[in-house]
C-alpha cells in the first residue's frame, strides 16, 4: 500500500475515536508485510488511565487476528502539533517491530505534510529482557 492510502485508513479511524474527555481524536493504520491493514483508535475511559492509545489498538488488534510481521505504521490526530507517539506505544511496537520499521506521522488537516521515521529513531535503547 502506498504511504497516503495508509495515512487515510489512519485519519479514518480518527473519526472513530472515543476521545468524551480530552477531544483529542487519534487514529493508527499498521501495515502487515503482506499488505494487510489493521486499524485503531484512542479509546478513553471515565478513569482517566483506563484509556489505551490508538496506536496499541492497533497493534493488539493484530495480534489477536495471528500477525506478528510488520512494516509500517501511520499515525494521524486532530490539533496544531504533530502526533508523535507517546513513551509506552513506542515501547510496545517495539516489541513486534523492527529498527527500520516506518512510522508516518500526520495532522488530520495536513496528511500530505507527513513525517516518517524509524522506530529506532524513536525509541534508542528499548527495554528488553533478552537479545
Ligand atoms: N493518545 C494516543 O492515542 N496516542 C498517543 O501516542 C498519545 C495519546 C491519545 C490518548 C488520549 O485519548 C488522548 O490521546 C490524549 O492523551
Amino acid at each position: 500500500m502506498k504511504t497516503e492510502g495508509l495515512l487515510e485508513a489512519a485519519a479514518k479511524a480518527s473519526r472513530k475515536a472515543y476521545a468524551s474527555y480530552s477531544g483529542y481524536k487519534v487514529g493508527a493504520a499498521l501495515l502487515c508485510a503482506d499488505g494487510d491493514v489493521f486499524v485503531g483508535c484512542n479509546v478513553e475511559n471515565a478513569s482517566y488511565g483506563l484509556t489505551v492509545c490508538a496506536e496499541r489498538t492497533a497493534i493488539f488488534t493484530a495480534i489477536a487476528a495471528g500477525r506478528r510481521d510488520f512494516v509500517a505504521m501511520a499515525i494521524v490526530a486532530d490539533g496544531d502539533s504533530m502526533p508523535y507517539p507517546c513513551g509506552a506505544c513506542r515501547q510496545v511496537l517495539s516489541e513486534f517491530c523492527r529498527e527500520e520499521f516506518s512510522v508516518y506521522i500526520a495532522k488530520a488537516s495536513e496528511l500530505e505534510d507527513y513525517e516518517v521515521v524509524c522506530l529506532a529513531a524513536l525509541l534508542p535503547h528499548q527495554f528488553k529482557m533478552t537479545d
